[in-house]
């Protein structure tokens, strides 16, 4: 088993800046990659945010903070991640500029980097194909948020070495996080049974079953969900929600995993959820209220 001292993460969004996060809170130098200085600025705020948030519920001391921090670098330049053990892509889900970003790494990662994907949809079989690295290609799939959300599934491809999986679900540990393996289908575990159920509470707006606040305290109250259906939507972000959709529609070409026409409206409409202040609520009022959509 290889031993990683340093971790790259590509991305710095939503999902990129909580996988820094815990990277660099476990003790490792972590640098991550954005596409422009301003983006990571974002990410470095969002990271500070989630920190003192932490510190005011007692669950990070301003030491963790200090040191979490201070093992993170910010960068643009993709060389940058040259000496890194294991890279953590968390890029917009989309296999062709997921590709692009493995092909520059391999020329530029030593021959033992491990490829990590955090994709939800894509088959990492897709990414091992073209990164010029199969057997240290494989996924970790985090959830988000990420420095509260315990599980990452650990998915080896038909490619992938034991050695790489070995080594990346000691990696997951060392992150204080919780690993479970998972087969590499479109999905995973998780989203295989999650992204149909996300679907159904839109199919059950559209058909008037009942209003976006009752259908998530139905779900929240009736069934446990620590967040309904349209609250964890407009969290994951419409626009990666129909991206997962379409792709996991196009791989099973099953109609539970199509996306509503609705999704795909509000998506064109630039409502994308929590991160750009609207989706199926209004961010912009506090607290949130449901965003009218002529239903
Ligand atoms: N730092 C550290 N700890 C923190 C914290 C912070 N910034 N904020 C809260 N916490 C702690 C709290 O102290 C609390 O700890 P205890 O349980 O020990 O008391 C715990 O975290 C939970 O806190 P709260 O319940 O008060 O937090 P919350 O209400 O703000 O939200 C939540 C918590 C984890 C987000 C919860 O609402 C939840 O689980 N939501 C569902 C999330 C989910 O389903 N995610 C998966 C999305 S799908 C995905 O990720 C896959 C994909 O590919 C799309
Ligand atoms: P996001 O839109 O919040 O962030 C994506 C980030 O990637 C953006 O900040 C963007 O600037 C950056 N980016 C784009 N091109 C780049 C490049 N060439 N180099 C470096 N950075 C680049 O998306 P997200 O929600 O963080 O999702 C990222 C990945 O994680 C996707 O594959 C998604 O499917 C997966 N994922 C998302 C969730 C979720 O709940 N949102 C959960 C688990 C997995």
């Amino acid at each position: 088993m290889k031993h990683i001292e340093k971790v790259g993460v590509l991305g710095g969004g939503l999902m990129g800046s909580g996988i820094a996060q815990v990277s660099a809170a476990a003790g490792f130098p972590t640098i991550i990659r954005e596409v422009s200085e301003q983006l990571g600025d974002k990410a470095r705020s969002a990271i500070t945010k989630m920190l003192t948030k932490g510190i005011e519920r007692g669950k990070v001391t301003e030491a963790q903070r200090d040191t979490t921090l201070g093992n993170l670098t910010f960068t643009t330049d993709l060389t940058r991640l040259a000496q890194c053990g294991i890279v953590i892509e968390a890029v917009v889900e989309d296999l062709a500029l997921k590709n692009d970003l493995w092909k520059g790494l391999n020329g530029v990662c030593p021959a033992e980097t491990i490829f990590a994907s955090n994709t939800s949809s894509l088959t990492i079989a897709a990414m091992a194909a073209a990164c010029g690295r199969p057997d240290k290609m494989l996924g970790l799939h985090f959830f988000n948020p990420v420095p509260l959300m315990k599980l990452v599934e650990v998915v080896k491809t038909i490619t992938t070495s034991n050695e790489t999986a070995d080594t990346a679900f000691e990696f997951v540990k060392r992150l204080g996080k919780e690993p479970i393996r998972a087969k590499d289908n479109s999905g995973f575990v998780v989203n295989l049974l999650l992204v149909p159920y996300m679907i159904d509470a839109i199919n059950a707006l559209e058909s008037n079953v009942a209003s976006v606040e009752d259908i998530d305290k139905g779900m929240m109250l009736g069934a446990g969900y620590p967040m309904g259906p349209f609250t964890l939507l407009d969290f994951v972000g419409l626009d990666t929600t129909y991206k997962i959709a379409e792709i996991m529609f196009d791989e099973y070409r099953e109609k539970r995993y199509a996306p509503p026409p609705l999704l795909k409206r509000m998506v064109m409409a630039g409502m994308y959820g929590r991160k750009s202040g609207k989706g199926f609520y209004d961010y912009s009022e506090d607290p949130p209220v449901v965003t009218p959509l002529g239903l």
